[in-house]
């Protein structure tokens, strides 16, 4: 199968993940932090260098400030629920997947104020409109990085400029561009950072993180044991035990070390510009069929590997099931839950049918990609 699902989740993986994966499993199973025989040594020690890993990744600072969790939803939710309070003001956009704007209308019901910013059709946020949305009562603003409708890169530095001048919380969903855009807590003025380790990291499902700024107290949304201060009936106060309750995805986290290890070995400015290469080609030659409409900034220098189109008025779901039943091509059809972001763009009603590459394509495949477009574009 030709696999153009990466925004979903990135398959295949390096060789050397699964085989980190598998040697966790096989060679020390341990529970990490639990007990101190050589086991459970050996797995916190793999927990560690990936915590390392991802500090130095990010930019930031202590491993501590990196919690783990199970996805990039469950870091929203921490970093969404565990700073607002009844009477907050809370700036997002209207580019957001649910997971950060379902936690928002959930806080709503409970007196936390929210302002939705409106993107352009190119689903392009301007950050004047994000400063204009600020209140006396704005806490937090959360913005993605790139879409994962349309793969508009978010102006992230100008934002995280607005949040430090005004003194408000930046928290950014890197959703889909960790592991292959630059993201440096310091420098883009970012306090927290959700972040998938499935996607662009290149480790498995079941891994996640959040960076939390030096100084930053959020409310956890999990207690339990943490393997420290047992003896204790309340929550550690320490990070990361105050955010990290019940056993850990071990082989999980230490396959997503070894993506991160890759990332680093291949570079990740290579990755991005291989990445580019096929995505500006396969928006230059699907731009040429007709029927076919392709939505977005259509410029790898405002966008990411991820394309939507439509093909006429089909739906997508149509186009989508032709793809993988006679071209053995896997893409992502419908909302991809995001519905204010198809409001936004114009597609709430047919959805989309979503490409998204990694480094793991090859020209050969976006051809042929662009060969069943073209076919389909032709026949319906
Ligand atoms: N958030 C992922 C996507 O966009 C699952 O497909």
């Amino acid at each position: 199968m030709i696999y153009f699902d990466n925004a979903a989740t990135s398959f295949p993986k390096p060789e050397s993940v699964y085989n980190e994966i598998f040697k966790a499993m096989r060679e020390y199973g341990a529970n990490p932090g639990r007990s101190g025989h050589r086991l459970a040594l050996e797995a916190s020690r793999g927990i560690f260098e990936t915590r390392n890993r991802l500090s130095k990744f990010f930019n930031a600072g202590n491993p501590m400030n990196i919690v783990f969790t199970f996805n990039c939803t469950e870091s929203l939710n921490l970093g969404i629920k565990g700073i607002l309070r009844p009477g907050d003001h809370v700036i997002t956009t209207s580019m957001e997947h649910n997971s950060v704007l379902r936690p928002i209308k959930y806080l709503e019901k409970m007196g936390v104020e929210n302002t939705i910013v409106k993107a352009d059709k190119m689903g392009g946020i301007n950050s004047k409109d994000i400063e204009n949305a600020i209140k006396p009562n704005t806490k937090l603003i959360v913005t993605t990085h790139v879409s994962n409708l349309t793969g508009t890169i978010m102006p992230v530095g100008e934002i995280g400029e607005i949040a430090k001048r005004y003194g408000i919380y930046y928290l950014l969903d890197g959703a889909q561009s960790a592991g292959v855009y630059d993201i440096d807590v310091e420098r883009m003025n970012i306090d927290l950072l959700a972040f998938p380790g499935h996607k662009g990291l290149l480790g498995p499902q079941g891994t996640g993180g959040l960076y939390i700024r030096d100084g930053i107290e959020l409310d956890g949304i999990l207690q339990g044991g943490t393997g420290s201060a047992s003896y204790s009936l309340e929550q550690p106060e320490i990070k990361p035990d105050k955010y990290e309750s019940g056993t850990l995805n071990a082989p999980g986290i230490v396959g997503l070390g070894e993506g991160i290890r890759y990332i680093e070995e291949r570079k990740i400015e290579d990755i991005r510009t291989y990445e580019e290469e096929l995505t500006s080609h396969f928006i230059e030659e699907i731009l040429k069929i007709e029927g076919v409409r392709v939505y977005g900034p259509l410029d790898v220098n405002s966008q990411g590997a991820v394309v939507s189109i439509n093909i006429g008025n089909i739906d997508s779901s149509e186009v989508a099931y032709i793809l993988n039943q006679e071209y053995d091509i896997a893409v992502r059809p419908g909302l991809h839950c995001a519905p204010l972001a198809h409001e936004t763009i114009g597609t709430f009603e047919q959805g989309t049918v979503r490409f998204s590459f990694s480094f793991f394509n090859t020209h050969r495949e976006i051809e042929y990609g662009i060969k069943a477009l073209g076919n389909i574009a032709r026949e319906i």
